[in-house]
């Protein structure tokens, strides 16, 4: 970036608000991972190519009604056919690491039965291609996209899906292993489990609380299961699960709200984050959801597998109230006033991402934490000069790094941050309204241009001064 550039962005920028001295860069490891993250639905298209098979989230999003203007993820960015000229984008950010997913469909088309070797030879070249620019792959196996033929057998509620996820990380952790070392099982199993199959606003628009709450039984499960079978075929990998989390406040002081508050906090926090460090379900939402889980003995075991790091996915804080009316956690998180918003309507708070990192650092002991998504979506547009101004997601960008930043002087084991997203790409049930992109796509020319915020993010990640360079 030329000093002009430098200088024009910081103009369109509150400077107050993205001051460089104000991220305390020293308190960051010499080989901390500056990266970018993006999941396979989201971005590939490519959807019936090289024997990928359905998803749950192919007939989603092609169920009338089910995501806005009806937007599905068969074109998406497009990403499958241009992953080269993506890997490209990273390397204008300066970006260390990448985030991606595995579509599990396009490796095991049928859920069950014969690998699909065209899928997995993607995957080879998109791992190789990032190695041979200097950026580390990290890989989430279950970003969402659950084969459409295991849906039919069950799906999550099933035991069975655990066991075939193991069999899919088997396979890909046999193929990738010997050069992907960074491995997610699972990205955001609340919103499989409670999005997915209790309120219904995501594949595969389930609402039925027996159902939500084996599906987390077995989300977990599976990531015990595929923990182990990653670090067989890779014994060098290090493997960690990405939960999204949300400071939980009550709306007043009122009894009620706190205990709301304490439901809330189970729902989203407790019961995805204690099971996996040997704790068990919690027991207060064992009673709050009232629904048997699908135990057997050993299974808890397998949940908690030691784990190399945790992913915190952070965007927004939760202020919530009692809704005894509701379904489970009976608690709604109210709308405040005066508050700053992103483009998601979702509340702005930098303090949150540095609680949590606290948190979990505090009451989990993780060895390291990845901050593995944080961002924010606006309505952005490109101007007739091809620039994208964009100061609320730059200063949100910048405030959370600085809080990260926060937290890791004061303690947390923080290792990386992955903005999300690379691109503008398919938000789910949102479609493609919803920019999260450091770079703009227009979806009828697959054009990417650079926003503001991904110049301000590469300027940022050069100031790291101990950072370690790139390796190509
Ligand atoms: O786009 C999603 C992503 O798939 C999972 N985490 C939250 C992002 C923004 O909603």
């Amino acid at each position: 970036m030329t000093h002009a550039e430098r200088t024009s962005v910081t103009d369109r920028t509150d400077s107050a608000r993205t001051d460089f001295a104000r991220i305390d860069f020293a308190a960051l490891p010499d080989d901390f991972a500056w990266g970018v993250a993006t999941s396979a639905y989201q971005i590939e298209g490519a959807v019936a190519e090289d024997g990928r098979g359905r998803s749950i989230w192919d007939t989603y999003s092609h169920t009338p009604g089910k995501t806005d203007s009806g937007d599905t993820g068969d074109t998406a960015c497009d990403h499958y056919h241009r992953w080269r000229g993506d890997i490209g984008l990273m390397r204008q950010l300066g970006v260390g690491a990448y985030r991606f997913s595995i579509a599990w469909p396009r490796i095991v088309p049928n859920g069950v039965g014969p690998v699909n070797a065209k899928g997995l030879a993607f995957y080879d070249r998109l791992v190789d291609g990032l190695l041979e620019a200097g950026i580390t792959p990290s890989a989430t196996l279950y970003h969402w996209d659950l084969p459409q033929a295991l849906q039919d057998r069950g799906g999550w509620p099933e035991r069975e899906t655990a066991e075939h996820l193991a069999a899919y990380a088997s396979a890909v952790a046999e193929k990738l292993g010997d050069r992907v070392r960074h491995w997610a099982t699972l990205n955001e199993p609340l919103c499989s489990a409670w999005i997915g199959h209790l309120e219904g606003r995501m594949a595969p628009g389930v609402t039925d609380l027996t159902a939500a709450v084996r599906a987390s039984y077995h989300l977990l499960l599976g990531h015990g299961l595929a923990t182990q079978a990653i670090r067989a075929a890779a014994p060098e990998a290090e493997v960690g699960i990405v939960n999204n989390l949300s400071t939980v406040e009550p709306a007043t002081g009122s009894e009620a709200d706190a205990a709301a508050a304490r439901r809330m906090d189970g729902h989203t926090n407790r019961w995805w984050l204690d099971p996996v460090h040997g704790r068990g379900f919690p027991a207060d939402m064992r009673e709050v959801y009232g629904v048997d889980l699908p135990e057997r003995a050993g299974d808890l075991e397998t949940i908690a597998q030691p784990l190399d790091w945790l992913g915190l996915n952070y965007y927004f804080p939760a202020v919530v109230t009692g809704e005894p009316s509701g379904p489970p956690p009976f608690a709604r998180q109210v709308r405040r006033l005066h508050v700053p918003r992103t483009g998601m309507d979702w509340e702005i708070d930098a303090g949150g991402i540095e609680t949590l990192l606290l948190r979990l650092t505090r009451e989990y002991a993780p060895r390291k934490i990845y901050v593995t998504e944080n961002g924010s979506a606006y309505p952005d547009v490109v101007r007739p000069e091809g620039t994208v101004e964009d100061p609320e997601r730059t200063a949100y960008l910048h405030e959370h790094v600085t809080a990260c930043a926060r937290a890791a002087r004061k303690g947390a084991p923080l290792a990386g941050y992955f903005a999300w997203s690379l691109m503008d790409n398919f938000e789910w049930a949102y479609g493609y309204d919803k920019r999260f992109g450091l770079f703009h796509v227009d979806y009828a020319t697959q054009r990417r241009t650079l926003k503001d915020s991904g110049r301000h993010y590469a300027e940022l990640i050069r100031s790291h001064p101990r950072r370690t360079p790139r390796a190509a």
